[in-house]
C-alpha cells in the first residue's frame, strides 16, 4: 500500500463540511467589506520568498520545500500567501487601476515543519489582503471583519493579542538595543541559530522556539516602547477604534510575529483549547514590502487563518445525506430507478441508488445507514401499475402515488 506523505492529510466528511463552511462565510462575509476572491500559483521563484518573508527567519531557513527544476531554477511550494498576492499585484500592475485593492485566497500552503496536532506540512489558509492605504481605519476595519468571521464560526475560548512593530523610522533604534541586550548574553546559553540571528536579524531571536532561549529573552527591551510618534497614534487610534466596536484585545507587548515584512499595527488570534499551536489566525501591516519586491511605495495589511486549527474548534458539522434513497425491488425497476434519479436531481432533491435489486427489508436497513429520510420503492406491484410507494423513515408512514405524482410530491428536509 502506498502511504501519504509525513504531514500531509486526507480531509473526508465531515470534516470537509468545516472546510466548506469556513470557506462559505469567508465568501459571504469578506465581500462586505469589499474583498474579491483570487486564484494564485502554488509554486513561486524561491527568492519572491525569500525576499519578502526574509533570509534568517525560520520559514526560508528551515521550513520551505524548495527543489531546482529541469532548467536549473529554485522553486519553492508556498509557505504562506502574501509573498505571492504581492508578486502578483506588482506584476499585474494592479495599482495603476485603483487606489485600494482588497483580495482574499483561500489553499493550501506548505511548510516542513515537525508534525503535531495543528501543525501540518500542508495546510490550508484563509488569506485576506489590502493595498494602498495607511489609515489606521483599515487596521481595525480588517480586525473587525475577521473577528466577525471567526464568531461565525462559533469558536469558544478565542483571545486577540495586538502589538506595534514599529516602522522603518523608528525601529533601528530597538534593533540596537535589542543588539546590545543580545550581546551580552553569554555565546554558550544561546542556540546556534540565535547565535546568527543576534549578527543577523536580531529581532527573529525573540521568536525562537527553543524554551531555553525564551526564558532568557524575558527581559529584553520591548519594540513597543521605541515606537515613534506617528507610530504610536497610529496605534492609539487602531485601538481606540477596536473599543468603539467592543473588539476585545489584550496588548501583547512581545508579539513580534515570524515574518520580517511586518511594520506597525501586528496582531494574533489565540485558542486555549487546542494545544501548543494556539495561533489560528495573525496578521498586520507590511507597508514596505511591496517597494521590497520591486513595486511601488504601496502600503498594505491583511492577515491569515489557519483551517486545520479553526476545524480543531468547530463543532461537528450535521451530517447532509441524500434525502431520497431508490429502492428497486425488481431487475426491470432499475431503468425507472434511473430516470426518477434524474428527475429528482432536476428538482433540486439529492437522492442515491445503489443499482441493486435486492429485498425491501436489505433496502430499508442500507437507507437507515446513510440516513436517507425518504425510500422510494419499485416493486413489481409499482411498477405493473406504474406506481411508487414512498416510505418516509422519519414519521413511518408510507404512501403508493402514481409516478407520474413525483413531478409534484413534497420531501421535506
Ligand atoms: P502565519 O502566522 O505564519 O502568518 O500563519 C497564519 C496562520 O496559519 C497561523 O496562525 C496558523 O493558524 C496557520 N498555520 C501556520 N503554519 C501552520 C502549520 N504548519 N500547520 C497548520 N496551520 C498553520 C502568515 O502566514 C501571514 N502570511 C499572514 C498575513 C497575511 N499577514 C499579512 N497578510
Amino acid at each position: 500500500m502506498i502511504k501519504k506523505i509525513k504531514g500531509f492529510s486526507d480531509i473526508f466528511p465531515p470534516e470537509i463540511y468545516k472546510y466548506l463552511q469556513m470557506e462559505e462565510e469567508a465568501r459571504r462575509i469578506f465581500p462586505l467589506y469589499g474583498f474579491q476572491e483570487i486564484r494564485l500559483p502554488l509554486l513561486e521563484k524561491t527568492e519572491v520568498f525569500a525576499r519578502s518573508i526574509g533570509d534568517e527567519t525560520d520559514i526560508v531557513q528551515k521550513e520551505m520545500f524548495t527543489f531546482t527544476d529541469r532548467k536549473g531554477r529554485s522553486l519553492s511550494l508556498r509557505p504562506e500567501a502574501t509573498a505571492g498576492v504581492v508578486r502578483a499585484y506588482i506584476e499585474n500592475r494592479i495599482y495603476t487601476r485603483e487606489k485600494l485593492s482588497k483580495f482574499f485566497t483561500l489553499g493550501p500552503m506548505f511548510r516542513y515543519e515537525r508534525p503535531q496536532q495543528g501543525r501540518q506540512r500542508q495546510f490550508h489558509q484563509i488569506n485576506v489582503e489590502a493595498f494602498g492605504s495607511t489609515s489606521p481605519y483599515l487596521d481595525a476595519e480588517i480586525i473587525c471583519m475577521l473577528w466577525e468571521f471567526l464568531g461565525k464560526l462559533k469558536l469558544p475560548h478565542i483571545s486577540l493579542e495586538i502589538n506595534s512593530l514599529g516602522c522603518e523610522k523608528c525601529r533601528p533604534s530597538f534593533i540596537k538595543a535589542l543588539k546590545r541586550f543580545l550581546g551580552n548574553i553569554d555565546k554558550d546559553e544561546l542556540c546556534e541559530d540565535c547565535l546568527k540571528r543576534r549578527e543577523k536579524n536580531p529581532l527573529r531571536a525573540l521568536d525562537c522556539k527553543r524554551e531555553g532561549c525564551q526564558a532568557l529573552y524575558l527581559q529584553a527591551p520591548c519594540l513597543h516602547d521605541f515606537l515613534c510618534e506617528d507610530c504610536r497614534s497610529h496605534f492609539e487610534l487602531t485601538l481606540s477604534l477596536l473599543e468603539q466596536r467592543h473588539i476585545p484585545y489584550k496588548l501583547n507587548k512581545k508579539l513580534v510575529r515570524g515574518l520580517d515584512y511586518y511594520q506597525k499595527t501586528t496582531f494574533e488570534v489565540l485558542s486555549g483549547d487546542i494545544g501548543a499551536q494556539s495561533a489560528i489566525a495573525g496578521g498586520g501591516r507590511y507597508d514596505g514590502l511591496v517597494r521590497l519586491l520591486g513595486g511601488p511605495d504601496v502600503p498594505g495589511i491583511g492577515f491569515a487563518c489557519g483551517m486545520e486549527r479553526i476545524s480543531l474548534l468547530m463543532e461537528d458539522p450535521s451530517p447532509s445525506p441524500p434525502l431520497c434513497y431508490l429502492a428497486p425491488l425488481e431487475e426491470k425497476g432499475l431503468e425507472a430507478t434511473y430516470h426518477i434519479l434524474s428527475l429528482l436531481r432536476g428538482r433540486g432533491i439529492s437522492c442515491i441508488s445503489t443499482y441493486e435489486v435486492k429485498s425491501i427489508k436489505a433496502h430499508l436497513r442500507a437507507a437507515n445507514k446513510i440516513g436517507s429520510r425518504y425510500v422510494l420503492i419499485l416493486g413489481e406491484e409499482e411498477l405493473r401499475e406504474n406506481k411508487i410507494t414512498i416510505r418516509d423513515l422519519t414519521l413511518s408512514r408510507q404512501d403508493t402515488i402514481a409516478m407520474r405524482d413525483i413531478h409534484i410530491t413534497e420531501f421535506k428536509e
